[in-house]
């Protein structure tokens, strides 16, 4: 798939993820073959009132490229000004976010809000486009509720507008993260816009990965919640889709390895004491599963440093050989 001029390698990307999508995480997600990484989002308000923590969740350095900065917002001005301090960044793209269902967003008229209104979507598609080199792309959901399944319609009116692609979750804003996700509603966005489409929603392993593509026809896939504790999904899918193998997750050894690795680098960027806290719920999904981890549970969920969660990964180790 190509985002714009950008030739984007692999069969799937890292979904954007509020609290979970830092520079770490999409570190970790490129070094097992994610073809591209999407951060968090990023508020255009937020940027405008010169807020600290926002310009640090739009940062990226070479270690992350390929990435996408997303940016939130209703204002085509605010998100404009966004959009060209993130091309600052050297992001590959620009992704707008039409679908993020949290009340505190989308009472302000962004996020998900924005696919009941096409007109300002559209409105602020061209805005961006216009202001930027960058390729823009859009974020969406299905629509707003069962009775407004609009995505392909917005999809065509934001291709008009200049979008690069759009990722369509294939979820109403109403039904949050409710299942079932609708691949029909990504099929139909697929077959009304040129751009390319890319399917997400409940991609958790290389068969519902290879349904996605099957289904629906997109041209790209991404993952969010299945890439939590695995960021090697990214490998195994590249694998199946290029040379038709299945690899089994790494060894216990391995995924403890991986872990401790990933949170090094969340305590170097973000310091000993926030990174070991956000260490805990990582440990949570790193661990799922594995003999002994439940058993370990209040231990992971109290993680002071990163020596205790070396102790922890000895432990589960030791548990499971
Ligand atoms: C904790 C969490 C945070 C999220 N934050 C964002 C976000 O910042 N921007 C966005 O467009 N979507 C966000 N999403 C939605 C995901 O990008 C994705 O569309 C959704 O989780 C469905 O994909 P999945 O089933 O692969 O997780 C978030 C999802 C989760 C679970």
């Amino acid at each position: 798939m190509k985002i714009g001029d950008e030739q984007i390698n692999g069969f799937a990307c890292l979904a954007p993820m509020a609290g979970i999508s830092d520079r770490a995480f999409r570190e970790i997600c490129l070094k097992y073959g994610a073809g591209y990484t999407v951060t968090e989002m990023v508020s255009s308000k937020g940027l405008e009132c010169g807020s600290k923590k926002t310009e640090m969740i739009m940062s990226l350095t070479e270690n992350e490229y390929p990435s996408e900065i997303q940016i939130f917002g209703s204002d085509p001005e605010s998100l404009r000004y966004a959009a060209i301090e993130s091309e600052k960044q050297g992001c590959i793209g620009i992704d707008i976010n039409m679908g993020c269902p949290a009340p505190k967003v989308s009472k302000n008229g962004a996020g998900s809000a924005l696919m009941k209104n096409p007109e300002l979507a559209f409105k602020i598609v061209k805005e961006v486009t216009n202001a930027v080199k960058k390729p823009v792309t859009v974020k969406i959901r299905s629509g707003w509720d069962e009775n407004s399944v609009n995505a392909a319609d917005f999809a065509k009116r934001l291709e008009e507008a200049g979008a690069s692609a759009i990722a369509v979750h294939g979820r109403t804003r109403k039904q949050m993260y409710a299942p079932p996700v609708d691949l029909d509603i990504i099929k139909q966005v697929k077959m009304s816009v040129k751009i390319p489409v890319i399917g997400n929603g409940d991609i958790t392993d290389i068969m519902s990965a290879k349904r996605m593509y099957e289904y629906t026809g997109c041209d790209f896939i991404m993952i969010g919640r299945g890439a939590l504790g695995r960021p090697w999904i990214f490998k195994q899918i590249n694998e199946y889709f290029t040379n038709n193998e299945i690899i089994s997750d790494p060894i216990v050894e391995e995924r403890m390895r991986i872990m401790l690795g990933h949170i090094e680098k969340l305590c170097e960027y973000k310091g000993n004491d926030v990174g070991t806290k956000e260490a805990r719920k990582h440990a949570g999904w790193y661990t799922k599963g594995l003999r002994g981890a439940a058993g370990l549970r209040r231990e992971i969920g109290a993680i002071g440093s990163l020596d205790d969660l070396r102790k922890i990964a000895d432990r589960i180790i030791q548990l499971n050989s």
